[in-house]
């Protein structure tokens, strides 16, 4: 069956076909490091679902309508009302991006030597906690270790591991589980795993709080595999997972499908007290919180677009269609597969490069040089132990390369573009050369590190 895309084109902007020469030359003057890329010299670029979506029409005039007075405008109210609908929460306000609701939340909530923990922390999520003197702590669920299991809900926490830690000496600031579960392989949380964590929670006193940057594709796998919702709609579900938590922090440049913008959401009245004051002076008055009206407007319709079925059925049998060619042509990804992207399995496509030779990363480069295709590599580089010198101390735990899916971007075709060049690769993977680390800044690594083939 071939995947129905519940809408059609109607704007068009051409992408960068390119020859392997010339992305040869590109990626050696970018120190093989595709975040140095400039788009032009990239055909598909699968490097972020981040602020990478298709506006619909109804976005659109929607963006139109924006009102840009400073305080009280009309675009707030609308933006507020398909928040508050949505969410139930009583005080919210946007802000510009899902790190921005964060680091207000956070210095909010959590003092100097307190912990955050949760399922799998996003990764400007703990910088935010570590830039504060907190710890974040991951307790991902036992299933999530086996990246080939079928299980359905590996996003979710360790219940035990979670009642253990706020029984312990520790001091707890809050909990905050990520839904979907990004770091972990785009994987869901089921609600009976959400409520059960959230009763722990509420039992130790201790706030609990949403991610939500994923919410819709949490909601609509909830659907898809867990019993007793399988006749909800994904906006119910959704609904409910906002109601049995203290409030949310998210990007909404996913599944609120714009550009640039985020919501930080809570129920307590004396926190938000806190929110407003840190908002008001970082971020922007209160009802726009450094966004546009325009925006405004286009995140209350996105918001709205996002939990639509027929939407989300043909997004994730796009996602599951990568991983069906990728499989085909003899790479496995992490199972089972997501909604926002596939995980690549890079370390057992390539066991000739030991970790210390970033074989994610050595995938991804190839995966670019091959077919102009950009994506993220999640392996020692970015998650690794290294030294000065940029030689690798500890691995990472797995050697993945992340293929995000912007929403409404890309067509079958495309999709067929890159199981086609993958499988390629896959064909003789002995070809791929291994990196070696030519400058290692000790923050943020993975963005700002120059390589070179070894
Ligand atoms: N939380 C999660 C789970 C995320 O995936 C992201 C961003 C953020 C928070 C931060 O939001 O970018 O709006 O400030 N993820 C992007 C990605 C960058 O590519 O996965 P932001």
């Amino acid at each position: 069956m071939p995947i129905m895309e519940p809408y059609r084109i109607k704007v068009v902007e051409p992408i960068p076909i390119t020859t392997r020469e010339h992305r040869e030359r590109a990626l050696a003057a970018a120190g093989y490091n595709p975040f140095n890329l400039a788009a032009t010299d990239v055909t598909i670029d699968l490097l972020s679902d981040s602020g990478t979506g298709a506006l619909s029409a109804e976005q659109q005039s929607a963006g139109l309508r924006g009102d840009e007075t400073y305080a009280g405008a009309r675009s707030y109210y609308r933006f507020r009302d398909v928040v508050e609908g949505l969410t139930g929460y009583p005080h919210l306000w946007p802000v510009h991006q899902g790190r921005a609701a964060e680091r207000i939340l956070f210095t909010a909530l959590l003092k100097p030597g307190q912990v955050c923990v949760g399922n799998t922390h996003f990764d400007t999520t703990r910088a935010n906690i570590e830039i504060l003197g907190g710890q974040a702590v991951d307790l991902p669920c036992q299933a999530a270790k086996d990246l080939d299991s079928d299980a359905p809900f590996k996003g979710d926490i360790d219940l035990d591991a979670l009642e253990a830690v706020l029984s312990g000496p520790q001091d707890v600031a809050l909990v905050l589980m990520t839904i979907t579960n990004n770091g972990g392989g785009g994987q869901p949380v089921s609600m009976g795993n959400l409520k059960a964590a959230a009763a722990i929670a509420r039992r130790h006193g201790v706030p609990f709080f949403l991610d939500a940057a994923r919410f819709a594709e949490n909601a609509w796998l909830v659907t898809q595999r867990e019993p007793g919702y399988t006749d909800r709609t994904p906006r119910e579900v959704a609904e409910e997972a906002f109601r049995i938590s203290d409030g949310c922090v998210a990007s909404l440049k996913k599944d609120a499908i714009v550009h640039i913008g985020g919501l930080l959401a809570v129920k307590d009245p004396e926190l938000a007290q806190k929110c407003e004051l840190l908002l008001i002076a970082t971020e922007g008055f209160r009802t726009y919180g450094g966004l546009a009206g325009r925006d405004l407007e286009m995140l209350a319709q996105g918001l709205l677009e996002v939990t639509e079925p027929s939407y989300l059925r043909a997004r994730a049998e796009a996602t599951a269609y990568v991983a069906d060619l990728a499989a085909a042509g003899g790479v496995d990804s992490v199972r089972p597969t997501g909604v926002h992207a596939v995980y690549l399995n890079a370390g057992r496509l390539l066991p000739h490069l030991p970790p210390a030779r970033f074989p994610g990363f050595a995938l991804a480069t190839e995966l670019y040089l091959a077919g102009g295709i950009r994506c993220a590599e999640l392996g020692s580089l970015y998650l690794g132990e290294l030294d000065d010198g940029g030689n690798l101390l500890k691995a990472a735990p797995y050697e993945l390369v992340r293929l995000a899916i912007p929403r409404r971007v890309y067509t079958q075709s495309h999709l067929e573009y890159v199981g086609e060049v993958l499988a390629g690769i896959a064909q003789d993977p002995e070809r791929v050369p291994g990196y070696r680390l030519t400058h290692a800044p000790p923050l943020l690594r993975h963005f700002n590190c120059r390589l070179e083939p070894v």
